[in-house]
């Protein structure tokens, strides 16, 4: 069945591999995004990812340049489509950064996701998928980290946004039995789409680890900083569970054909991860393989709010999406590789 899908955030790293892949599996997509963390030329009426995403699905994409928190902006949009769900990623998401300016991402992440909900409501859409986070868990009681897993106790306002937009959704399903909201929660999204058109371009210094190293191995950046070797795990470097961004957007595309095909009630949440952690040098050695550079290191002090070992338990999504991850950590560095080295500055020094 071919669904019209409003995707927020489309133009962001996980938003523009998940807009391909429903492409590719034959829906229509409405992107919405104000371009905040995303690179768009001015003359153009699409964002690059999204301009390359259609070159890579030979379809189209309609695009609105709208902030969600727009109330009338929004509106239009609902007005011009009949949107069959939405798609939500658009939020901030750097963590130190929440902490320095903490009501501009309450008011982005959790305001915003509220006007969009309005919006939603007066349009009669009750269909909604909802980018969370494994943030959400704070420091795991007990691995691999189930979807049963007591969530709060987050660290930083970025963290605490996705908890407690999580909260607004399962009282907003528990008020109104038309909403139907899967809640996905991610571990961490790396690598990138296999032509190197498309991937993940982060404004200035990354904050996370991949696009560190990668760009350590372009080049861009002299030596990683890796956050603590003292960790209770086998090298003392943190241990995460790191899935494949194609994999992700395969994720999305299940939970929302799940999602219409009214087999679920109110609030539900999936972990989207592979169940398999590895530590910080084993990501530096594997990315090092994968692109014959030698990835130089040293160890810092730990980054203040890293958990020692976070990895899911990825069973539900297994059984009742009937989606599980298909690629490795080799695939993941190689992937990344391919895309930052054909794209050494990202999307800015587009060709
Ligand atoms: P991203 O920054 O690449 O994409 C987010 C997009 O949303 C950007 O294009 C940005 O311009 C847009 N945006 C932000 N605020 C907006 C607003 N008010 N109105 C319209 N557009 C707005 O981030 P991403 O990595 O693609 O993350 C997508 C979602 O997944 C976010 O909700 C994030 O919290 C969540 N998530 C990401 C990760 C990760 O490691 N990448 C992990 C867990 C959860
Ligand atoms: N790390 C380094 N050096 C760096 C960056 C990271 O050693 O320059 C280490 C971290 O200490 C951690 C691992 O690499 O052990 C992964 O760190 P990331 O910053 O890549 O990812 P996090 O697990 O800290 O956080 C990510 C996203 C969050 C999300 C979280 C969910 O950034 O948005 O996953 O678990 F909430």
């Amino acid at each position: 069945m071919s669904l019209t899908i409003l995707v927020t955030g489309g133009a962001g790293f996980v938003g523009s591999h998940t807009v391909l892949e429903l492409l590719n599996a034959g829906h229509e997509v409405i992107c919405v995004d104000n371009l905040c963390n995303a690179f768009g030329a001015s003359n153009s009426k699409l964002p690059e990812s999204l301009k390359r995403v259609e070159e890579l699905a030979g379809k189209s994409v309609l695009f609105y340049d709208v902030d969600i928190r727009n109330r009338d902006g929004m509106r239009g949009v609902f007005k011009k489509h009949k949107i069959d769900c939405v798609a939500h990623f658009a939020a901030l998401k750097a963590v130190g950064e929440s902490c320095r300016i903490p009501l501009q991402y309450y008011q982005n992440n959790i305001t915003g996701t509220s006007i969009l909900l309005e919006v939603m409501e007066e349009n009669n859409v009750f269909n909604f998928v909802y980018s969370s986070s494994a943030t959400v868990y704070g420091e795991p009681q007990k691995l691999p980290l189930d979807e049963n897993h007591h969530t709060g106790n987050c660290t930083n306002p970025y963290g605490k946004s996705k908890y407690f937009t999580e909260e607004i959704l399962k009282d907003l399903c528990q008020s109104d039995a038309r909403w139907t909201v899967i809640s996905l929660r991610y571990f961490n999204p790396v690598g990138a789409h296999k032509s190197g058109r498309i991937g993940e371009d982060p404004n200035g210094e990354p904050n996370n680890l991949m696009p560190y190293i990668s760009q350590v191995a372009v080049g861009r950046r002299l030596c990683l900083k890796v956050f603590g070797d003292n960790y209770d795990t086998p090298d003392g470097t943190g241990v995460r569970d790191y899935i494949h961004i194609v994999d992700l957007a395969e994720g999305h595309v299940s939970a929302i054909q799940k999602l219409v095909s009214g087999e679920l009630n109110g609030f539900v949440v999936y972990n989207l991860g592979t169940g398999r952690g590895y530590s910080v040098l084993e990501v530096v050695d594997a990315f090092s393989k994968a692109s014959g550079k030698d990835i130089k290191f040293e160890i810092v002090d730990r980054r203040p709010g890293d958990v020692a070992i976070s990895y899911a338990d990825v069973s539900l999504a297994a059984k009742v999406l009937g989606w599980t991850a298909k690629r490795g950590l080799k695939e993941m560095c190689e992937d990344t590789w391919n895309w930052q080295r054909s794209n050494p500055n990202g999307f800015a020094g587009s060709n």
